[in-house]
């Protein structure tokens, strides 16, 4: 019990330090201006525009920046390191206040984070951490549930009769997040490909996360061990609907249980018509509009407390990690759909009025 007390104590002292450093680095230091009397300037630099999610990302962000009477200058890199590098330049040259990173390669990233301290500008990494450097502030989803998450539901809808036979799919190397999605899913499969209970026939890294990579790694996997195989534990929507695509082509789409994450609506699509059997949502307003708010308070020099830290390799980063749910067809319309992330009218478009489940008391009027 005492080391309970202790510990509670201590959590509460190392988040108000993590508080305190984060309000004092940068403050007054940011681009000359009074920031209390005019309005701070955001730098945005995102990775990618490719999946549907960034541009929900993009437009939350901005809109509660704004409303919090902020600008918002936003780049985007279409996945390359040397435009993100540049990007971030001419963000500090347009000397914003704050810059919030998407970063493509989080470790080539680090070098934009000195560049911003050298103009006086903190950071934060928003969705995927950046490596080695003294990053001011990381905001996320908790990545290794998201893993586990996907797994959990893969362990539970697996043959329990014989030995199961699975296809995996990891993200880009080059993003720090899909090794969190990796290390979740081993935290639950490990034991039972240990135990002979699971094999894992093929396993491929995508490219940027590519759907078209996907799909040529599940060919490569038919190719290899034919279409007899139950699963494909895919880390996200989009690599989904590139496995899903070469499952068609074999005639088996719907036979194989495929995972995903992002509950693209597209991948809700899926999910309804039962192509696909899962994916991970990952409420995006509450990121990107906190993420809004702390760059707003980092940008104003005002204090920034939170609870959690993530080793990047050099400092444990002040972070802030947002739940996540598991979705399936039987709980779309209580989450996606209740959080209208999107309508019941889109997810259910494909499938006719007479096979489509009543639709939830408060979805009556849309
Ligand atoms: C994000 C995922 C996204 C993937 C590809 C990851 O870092 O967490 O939500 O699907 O990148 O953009």
């Amino acid at each position: 019990m005492k080391t309970r007390i202790g510990l509670v104590v201590l959590s509460l002292f190392l988040s108000l330090l993590i508080g305190i450093s984060l309000g004092n680095r940068h403050s007054g230091a940011s681009s000359g201006k009074d920031a209390k009397d005019t309005g701070v300037v955001i730098g945005l630099s995102m990775d990618t525009l490719q999946e549907a999610r960034w541009q929900a990302d993009r437009d939350i962000f901005v809109a509660r920046a704004e409303e919090l009477g902020a600008s918002v200058l936003v780049q985007s890199a279409n996945s390359d390191d040397t435009r993100q590098m540049q990007d971030i330049q001419s963000l500090i040259s347009n000397r914003v206040d704050v810059l919030v990173i998407v970063p493509h390669n989080g470790k080539a990233m680090a070098r934009a984070v000195k560049l911003a301290h050298e103009a006086g500008i903190p950071v934060i990494a928003y969705d995927r951490l950046i490596n080695d450097s003294e990053l001011d502030l990381y905001i996320s989803f908790n990545n290794i549930l998201v893993g586990e998450l996907q797994a959990q539901f893969l362990v539970q809808h697996l043959p329990k009769n014989r030995p199961a036979r699975i296809v995996r799919l990891y993200g880009a190397k080059t993003d720090h997040n899909s090794f969190l999605f990796k290390q979740g899913q081993d935290n639950v499969l490990q034991p039972l490909i240990d135990a002979g209970d699971i094999i894992v026939l093929h396993e491929d890294w995508a490219e940027n996360w590519k759907p078209e990579n996907a799909k040529k790694i599940t060919n490569a996997a038919i190719t290899r061990h034919g279409t007899d195989f139950d699963a494909i534990l895919s880390s996200n929507d989009g690599m989904a609907g590139g496995a899903i695509q070469a499952l068609r082509e074999e005639g088996i789409a719907g036979k194989i249980l495929v995972t995903g994450q992002d509950a693209e609506l597209v991948a809700c699509q899926r999910i309804v018509a039962g192509q696909q059997a899962m994916s991970i949502y990952k409420p995006i307003r509450n990121l990107a509009t906190q993420a809004a708010e702390y760059a707003v308070k980092l940008a104003r020099g005002k204090p920034v407390i939170v609870r959690d830290s993530m080793f990047n390799g050099l400092i444990d980063v002040p972070s802030v990690l947002l739940d996540v749910i598991t979705v399936t067809r039987d709980n779309i319309r209580e989450t996606v759909i209740a959080d209208g992330f999107h309508s019941y009218e889109d997810v259910y478009r494909s499938i006719p009025a007479s096979q489509r489940p009543p639709r939830l008391h408060s979805q009556e009027h849309p």
